[in-house]
């Protein structure tokens, strides 16, 4: 048995004389006889150790001849400040540390590895567990015209939750990217089907050579990286010639209001072409986070100005051409992530979403980001007090660990690709299509975030998360002189750093060093400009988040004290 083991799994046997059944002497003998058994086992540990230990000790270098890393500069990225990642547990990593003495340490995962992650050290486990369990059992078995457990659960689950009230088909496929391609098709032709262009396709068997079909989004929205959802966002620096030469921007793109604290107070700020219209609001600020999201909202002269601005918009659109059509609205809702955490007046998002049913566009909320409690709620629907007709979501919606994407489409929609030609169907799909890991995976993860009994964070019957960043310490950091805004909702804490000209912006370095020292103290944050920002978990404790932003309080003194010599010199 024990040799079977041996070349079965490759593990060292080491076997111990048997223990006497005469017990007296204290086993003495015992233990002289095993002395050798025993030390050969600490030699095969230790050297199982250094091993590990050289092989991470050289693994920065080697990445740095290998590797070509997503959205870096690679001439910026010295060897020593290179993260060598040795696991995960939880929200932290544990980081192999080179300089001074190798140590392994701890640090909290503030990106969220990507804004994917959501378990806690016991959610891991039961995440592996069930993925393991499911490797096992299917592999990877293709989708089209199948069933199987996880893929079926899962997709019930999506619409007795995120999808509850709207949602009646799940299409899955494997990225945030890919899901939002899926949506603006199914929404295209959902509006041409709605305005007759899919009707006079039938009859002259081809479109009208002409008709094009835009997207209507919001100015620093993000919506994946691939081509075509590329195309959905406003010009910025990922869509410039330097990135995407091919870009041509298919759509009309609005500038937002938007809202976020300063000195301690929420306050909204204005776009350009409000101010434009010579509105005098003689109220910009809310009394609290809460009042942004109210509905009493709706009846002020703000949504008015709103809706008018937007109708204008529309009504102007079509006919530039002649054969311009606004096929989509296309949102991500309350925060734009990429686009610097940003938080989108909600009023503003609801107005456009209500002014875009008026006229027949589809609406799509990528949740892509957002969705599965990232921003506090599980589907940002109850936060926008609306409901889309297609909505994508990724990242957290496995928890984290494995990718997956599912686009839900409402009745209507999955309707008008209804017929009996295959060329009717949606002609779409991957590889890795509800893959069963993935669907294991979200199925557990879903269940688990919602329930107080896992989820200590859950209140309010299940639909929201308590506030896990002490009010107190955000509006002390919104008051700090070197922070021109703080967002905080849900999981998310960000900030922008006051900064001018080159300092400023996606491309600025301004917060480099600040990360560093934060990660000297265990936590590991990553910039976007000159605007950083802490990610948890929807399970991380209050206490874990209040430390956070101890440190990261106390870092920004010292950064301002940096700051102010250079401005003395
Ligand atoms: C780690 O690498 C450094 C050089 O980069 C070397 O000086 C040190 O001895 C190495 N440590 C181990 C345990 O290999
Ligand atoms: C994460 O690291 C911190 C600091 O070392 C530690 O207090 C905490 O227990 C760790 N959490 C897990 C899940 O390992
Ligand atoms: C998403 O998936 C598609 C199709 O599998 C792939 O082409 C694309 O590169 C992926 N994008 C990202 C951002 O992972
Ligand atoms: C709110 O923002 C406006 C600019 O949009 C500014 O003039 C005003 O002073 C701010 N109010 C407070 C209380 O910070
Ligand atoms: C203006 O003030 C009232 C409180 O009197 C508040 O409820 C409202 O949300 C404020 N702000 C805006 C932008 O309407």
């Amino acid at each position: 048995m024990l040799f079977s083991f041996f070349f079965l799994y490759r593990v060292p046997v080491l076997v111990l004389p048997p223990i006497p059944t005469d017990a007296s002497n204290d086993l003495m003998e015992w233990f002289d006889e095993s002395h050798d058994v025993f030390n050969s086992l600490k030699d095969i540990m230790l050297s199982a150790y250094s091993e590990r230990i050289c092989r991470l000790n050289e693994s920065a270098k080697r990445a740095g001849e290998v590797f070509w890393w997503p959205f870096t500069q690679h001439n910026l990225v010295p060897e020593e400040t290179v993260t060598v990642i040795d696991s995960r547990c939880g929200e932290n990593f544990s980081v192999h540390k080179v300089r001074d003495n190798e140590f392994i340490t701890q640090q909290f995962d503030a990106c969220a590895s990507w804004w994917t992650q959501g378990p806690d050290a016991i959610l891991q486990t039961e995440l592996a567990r069930d993925m393991g369990y499911t490797a096992a059992r299917f592999g990877h078995v293709m989708f089209p015209e199948n069933v199987y457990e996880p893929a079926l659960e899962c997709a019930e689950l999506l619409l007795q939750g995120v999808g509850k009230g709207w949602a009646s088909r799940t299409f899955f496929s494997d990225n945030g990217s890919t899901a939002i391609e899926i949506a603006l098709k199914m929404a295209f032709r959902k509006f041409s089907s709605d305005h007759g262009i899919l009707l006079d396709f039938f009859k002259n068997n081809r479109a009208e050579k002409s008709v094009e079909l835009k997207v209507l989004a919001l100015k620093g929205s993000y919506h994946g990286d691939t081509l075509g959802a590329m195309e959905a966002q406003a010009p910025s620096p990922y869509t410039g010639f330097l990135q995407q030469p091919w870009y041509v921007g298919r759509g009309l793109f609005l500038d937002p209001p938007t809202v976020f604290m300063c000195n301690s107070i929420w306050n909204l700020s204005l776009p350009e072409w409000l101010h434009a219209e010579t509105v005098e609001l003689d109220n910009t600020t809310f009394s609290s986070r809460d009042d942004i999201f109210n509905k009493h909202r709706d009846k002020s002269d703000l949504a008015g100005i709103y809706s008018s601005y937007i109708s204008h918009k529309l009504s102007q659109n079509p006919g530039l051409k002649g054969f311009d059509h606004i096929g989509a609205l296309i949102i991500e809702p309350v925060i734009h992530a990429a686009g610097g955490m940003h938080m989108v007046d909600p009023l503003f998002q609801r107005v456009l979403v209500n002014e875009c049913r008026n006229h027949k566009i589809p609406v799509i909320f990528d949740e892509v980001c957002c969705g599965f409690w990232r921003l506090g709620v599980e589907t940002t629907t109850n936060l926008l007090g609306c409901v889309p007709d297609i909505a994508c979501f990724a990242k957290l919606l496995t928890g984290g660990v494995i990718p997956l994407a599912a686009t839900l489409a409402s009745k209507d929609v999955f309707d008008s690709f209804v017929g009996d030609s295959k060329l009717k169907a949606l002609l779409h799909g991957h590889s890795y299509s509800a893959h069963a890991m993935g669907c294991a995976a979200a199925a557990k993860a879903i269940k688990w975030f919602k329930d107080p009994q896992t989820n200590p964070n859950i209140i309010s019957e299940g639909r929201l998360l308590k506030e896990l960043w002490d009010p107190e310490l955000v509006q002390k950091i919104s008051s700090h002189s070197a922070v021109r805004r703080v967002v905080t909702l849900g999981t998310i804490f960000a900030l922008e750093l006051e900064a001018e000209g080159s300092n400023a912006g996606y491309g600025s370095l301004y917060a480099s060093s600040l990360i560093q020292k934060l990660r000297q103290d265990g936590v590991y944050m990553r910039p976007l400009g000159n605007v950083i920002y802490l990610m948890c978990g929807p399970c991380t404790s209050p206490e874990v988040c209040r430390q956070l932003l101890i440190k990261l309080h106390r870092r920004l003194r010292d950064f301002n004290k940096v700051e102010e010599k250079l401005v003395s010199c």
